[in-house]
């Protein structure tokens, strides 16, 4: 464990601001006090911050950027990215559910998935959505027959999802462009190109585009290159208009990282098209992460803290992996700060523990805080915005933590924090 200075700036969303006595803001709004006025755990997110984001994608990739809703989706969140121009990507029938909910219109959609059910893509088709991204070939004929039912009039927009065989370098739970994956449809076997001319012959289908997705937190962008080499003579064979690369760019967690900006992806990308003879093929993007990852800062409230005769701090917050599953599920790390003292040297080393019921709940392995942080302080971890709330659950019958939205000096509640009636209200 180690000592640290203060909060790197760079780990906390665009608006942050600190105030002379060391108070942190967001958007206007002191962390304590909406710690105080919403509770703990709480999430933050900075709306200007994901603004932010998503008019750099959409200046980058004006061909598209279609938002990947798992990292974080809500009503709130949907019609703030739709609202900015970008589109939604969807990969359930539940992630759609939602986005009607929001009223977002079907001309903004894709559809993703692996195994979309029969139900998914009457709901999907039904519904409007504008582009659904084939992932086996066994869809072509199920998408043709829904379209040709639900929506004769129209032909229905397919992508197909293929993997060109690139490793790249993250944690293997969320690499995907490799060629052994349970997405997409293989190149190299020549199955890609079967899926394309069934795509091709069938009338209630028009192909747009073809599709990858290498994995997520990718910081090499090379990976991305490699990919358009792999796919370009398909672009060019069947004169196919878009690429969508997927997302995956990699965002900063932890002092000393540096996240990949749209910018430089979009350069690469576009160099590798022209380097491969492609002109005219239209780039478009699904990030998730890498728009809402740093607006998002998780509260919490210090309970309990040991003091090991082995020298390591224990210290307990009011929550943990059933709001932040990823330290446990792929070792991420995190850092810890207390918003109260932002502009302190963190010099008491600490590890973050959760209060759950597993050795495995930790929530900042090597961290540091301010000294003379104690129970009933608030702390925070920042970049918290992606994944976290997505994949939070009720574990140990916790309930889930409220959202917050700040902008301009004001808090805005979108979702509530869940009580015990919400706990049982499965309960038959
Ligand atoms: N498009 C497709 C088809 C995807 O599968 C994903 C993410 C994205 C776009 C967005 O990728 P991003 O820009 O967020 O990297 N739970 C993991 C990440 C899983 C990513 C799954 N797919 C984590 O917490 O690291």
């Amino acid at each position: 464990l180690s000592k640290r200075g203060p909060i790197p700036t760079e780990l906390l969303p665009a608006t942050a601001a600190i105030d002379g006595a060391g108070r942190l803001s967001v958007g206007g709004v002191d962390l304590v006090e909406l710690a105080e006025e919403f509770g703990t755990p709480l999430f933050v997110y900075d709306e200007a911050d994901i603004v932010m984001r998503c008019r750099a994608a959409l200046s980058s990739f004006p061909g598209g950027v279609y938002y990947a809703s798992k990292a974080f989706l809500c009503k709130h969140v949907a019609r703030l990215v739709t609202g900015e121009g970008l589109g939604l990507d969807v990969a359930t029938g539940g992630e759609l559910a939602v986005a009607q909910a929001a009223g977002i219109g079907g001309n903004r959609l894709t559809l993703h998935g692996n195994n979309k059910s029969e139900a998914e893509l009457v709901q999907a088709i039904a519904y409007g959505v504008d582009r659904i991204v084939v992932d086996d070939g066994s869809e072509v004929p199920r998408i043709a027959a829904t379209a040709a039912a639900l929506s004769p009039g129209r032909r229905q927009k397919v992508l197909v999802r293929v993997t060109p065989g690139v490793m790249v370098d993250t944690h293997r739970f969320v690499m995907t462009g490799q060629a052994d994956s349970k997405f997409g449809v293989e190149i190299a076997s020549g199955a890609a190109e079967r899926v394309i001319q069934a795509i091709l012959s069938e009338p209630h289908l028009s192909l747009v585009g073809l599709h990858f997705h290498l994995g997520s937190q990718i910081f090499d962008l090379s990976a991305f290159e490699v990919a358009v080499s792999v796919v370009a003579p398909l672009l060019e064979r069947y004169e196919i208009g878009e690429l969508s690369i997927g997302g995956g760019l990699g965002v900063a967690y932890v002092e000393g990282e540096v996240g990949a900006s749209f910018e430089e992806l979009a350069a690469r990308v576009n160099a590798a098209l022209k380097a491969n003879g492609l002109q005219d093929v239209s780039v478009t993007i699904e990030p998730g992460r890498s728009i809402v990852a740093r607006a998002g800062i998780t509260l919490y409230r210090v309970g309990v803290i040991k003091e090991l005769s082995t020298g390591t701090r224990y210290v307990a917050v009011d929550g943990g992996m059933s709001d932040n599953p990823r330290p446990v599920l792929y070792g991420s790390g995190y850092e810890v700060f207390a918003p109260g003292a932002a502009a302190s040297d963190r010099d008491v080393p600490v590890r973050l523990v959760g209060k759950h019921c597993e050795s495995g709940d930790v929530v900042v392995e090597d961290g540091a805080l301010p000294t003379g942080i104690g129970p009933g302080d608030v702390v925070a971890t920042p970049v918290t915005g992606a994944y976290g709330y997505s994949m939070a659950s009720n574990y140990n019958k916790v309930p889930r933590p409220a959202v917050v939205f700040v902008r301009d000096g004001k808090a805005r509640l979108v979702l509530r924090r869940e009580t015990y009636d919400d706990l049982m209200r499965l309960e038959v």
